[in-house]
């Protein structure tokens, strides 16, 4: 059901819920000014190339220099960024809720930034790379990086992002606690994402067949749109800190 406004019904199943899991996508960042990959009738190329073609592990080993260029475009683009009232009224709801779980398919940090303590990074991080060759991994918050492609301290190898690429995985641990909270929650929020990319997109789905209320707020109707209970179409800066609580928590 689509809901142009925040009903009071609406507000007090969110204030009364007590396990809450918030997935969120590109979509979430975007009033902190990083674009969305999906969305909005366009999709971002880097050097004429789709996302798809260079956020590949055959891009990094072919043309590392391109690879890298995109990734250190966007650690320069999010270290500008500041978390946005979305990720700050998700903060806030840990101290309201007995539970609540972030999964994001975000590697931008800012679910952190904001306070977050409890995310899970479906899609890894930007601001951790891994090495090729001995497989160090290490945080990096370098921005510029010193040089493109960055490579290891330890052994000379070439340096990737932690972060998962299209083809591979995601981190099987990490995605089963995902599973473990949504399927546990009353309240699972859909936040900015467009729902394509597997294994996040099966999430939704799963927390509706354990009866959560689900909740999708975005600008656009997506494939979540048909199983959401609620649908607040519109931004998640301006949506997320109407949803919530009182900060005494007493309504
Ligand atoms: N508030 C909420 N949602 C928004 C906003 C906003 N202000 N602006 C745009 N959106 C929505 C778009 O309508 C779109 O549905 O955010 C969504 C962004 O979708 P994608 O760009 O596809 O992002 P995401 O779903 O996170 O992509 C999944 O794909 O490329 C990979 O690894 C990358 O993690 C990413 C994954």
């Amino acid at each position: 059901m689509i809901y142009e406004r925040i009903t009071e019904e609406l507000k007090e199943r969110f204030r009364e819920a007590w396990a809450v899991a918030v997935l969120t996508g590109a979509g979430v960042s975007v009033e902190s000014g990083v674009p969305t990959f999906r969305g909005g009738g366009s999709a971002p190329v880097w050097k004429g190339l789709p996302v798809e073609k260079i956020a590949t592990l055959e891009m990094l080993r072919t043309d590392p220099v391109t690879f890298w260029q995109w990734y250190a475009y966007r650690r320069e683009v999010i270290e500008e960024a500041e978390p946005n009232p979305a990720h700050r009224a998700i903060a806030a709801w840990e101290r309201h809720f007995e539970r609540l779980t972030v999964i994001t398919q975000n590697v931008d940090g800012l679910h952190q930034r904001a306070g977050s303590r409890n995310v899970l990074e479906l899609h890894g991080s930007l601001w951790r790379v891994r090495c090729m060759r001995c497989g160090l991994k290490s945080e990096d918050r370098r921005v510029p990086l010193p040089e493109i492609p960055p490579h290891c301290p330890a052994c000379g190898g070439l340096l990737r992002p932690d972060v998962v690429l299209f083809g591979e995985a995601v981190p099987e641990d990490i995605f089963s606690q995902a599973v473990a909270a949504t399927a546990t929650c009353d309240l699972f929020l859909v936040v900015g994402t467009s729902a394509v990319v597997y294994p996040a997109a099966a999430l939704p789905v799963l927390a509706k067949q354990n009866r959560a209320l689900v909740i999708e707020v975005n600008p656009e109707a997506t494939p979540v749109t048909e199983i959401a209970d609620v649908t607040l179409l519109g931004r998640a800066g301006e949506i997320l800190p109407l949803l919530s609580p009182p900060e005494n928590g007493t309504g």
